[in-house]
């Protein structure tokens, strides 16, 4: 089986990607290690836990990781995910915190990539704070990684949170930084634009949510919120998330999963922008080499669009 560490920030598109790899039958989910992010720490966490439990799965350990960013100071995405980050639906049975593993996040990453050298892909749905001191404390971690996939950034200056920045780079961008010069292994990024143009129709997300299960009926609450503020025409417009339904965490863990998904990628040396009055946070792509890298990551393209729903399906099964 694949083994998977989860790095999430868990909001709604997080908990679709976390039921993703939950479903996959030849996916084993080494832990789940949790940032700061789309809402404050403490909310990924409750929010972690709720999915975990929808899926029947309170067995996969969570861990508390970064609670802000390296430098920048700390921003969640309320707007779109609710204040709790879960579309601010009521839970009196959710779990408590007390189910929380006692280790840090950051350690333990650092312990389960070192206990399966080469074996592990690591998925990054979040900030990439968690990452970020990872590789500051173990050097040697990006090296004994089978894979990373990064949720995250941007090809064309199109942002989703400022002018050209996309939320987990601009949410922590020395992170972001330290992570893209630093994990070596094989790379893969779901950027913001990537996402907006494989978006699917809605009439999708429909039928996706109308199936007649548990984990269905608890993706639906927790995204009705997002559900109908993304489909008003101010949002459609403005923020350039595509005609469509947009779920950007899944389709990184999509890959993660299943090696044949991604049929269309550009292997590029990257960097972010850590100055500029409109561009901090910015993913860079330098096509002229002139940053001189050795290390290029694969830019996602296209994926199969088929596959992509077919996971996305089975992961409410
Ligand atoms: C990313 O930011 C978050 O709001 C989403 O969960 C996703 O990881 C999109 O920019």
């Amino acid at each position: 089986k694949k083994k998977l560490i989860l790095d999430v920030d868990t909001g709604v598109d997080d908990a679709h990607a976390i039921m993703m790899a939950l479903a996959a039958p030849d996916v084993e989910v080494l832990g789940i290690t949790c940032c700061h992010g789309n809402t404050p720490l403490d909310n990924v966490l409750k929010n972690t836990l709720r999915v975990l439990q929808a899926a029947g799965r309170l067995d996969i350990p969570v861990y508390a990781g970064c609670e802000k960013p390296l430098l920048a100071r700390k921003q969640h995405a309320g707007d779109y995910h609710g204040k709790d980050g879960l579309g601010d639906v009521p839970d009196p049975n959710a779990p408590g915190l007390e189910m929380l593993h006692k280790k840090n996040a950051v350690k333990a990453m650092i312990k389960m990539i070192n206990e399966n050298p080469g074996e592990v892909t690591l998925v990054a749905t979040a900030p990439l704070t968690n990452l970020a001191v990872a590789v500051q404390l173990n050097p040697k971690i990006p090296k004994k990684l089978k894979a990373l996939y990064i949720m995250g950034g941007n090809t064309e200056s199109r942002g989703n949170t400022t002018t050209c920045g996309e939320f987990n780079f601009v949410a922590d961008p020395e992170a972001a930084y330290i992570v893209l010069e630093r994990y070596t292994c094989p790379t893969y990024i779901a950027t913001w634009e990537f996402s907006c143009r494989n978006s699917l129709p809605w009439s999708f997300c429909d039928t996706w949510l109308a199936q007649d299960t548990d984990k269905a009926r608890f993706m639906e609450e927790i995204y009705a919120y997002t559900r109908k503020m993304v489909q008003t025409e101010r949002y459609q417009k403005e923020l350039v998330s595509g005609p469509g339904f947009n779920t950007c965490d899944c389709y990184a863990m999509a890959a993660a999963i299943d090696d044949t998904l991604l049929t269309e990628s550009e292997e590029v040396a990257v960097t972010v922008e850590l100055d500029g009055t409109h561009t901090r946070g910015m993913m860079v792509l330098d096509y002229m080499g002139l940053l001189k890298k050795k290390h290029k990551v694969f830019i996602m393209k296209k994926v199969d669009q088929e596959k992509f729903k077919q996971l996305l399906m089975n992961s409410l099964k």
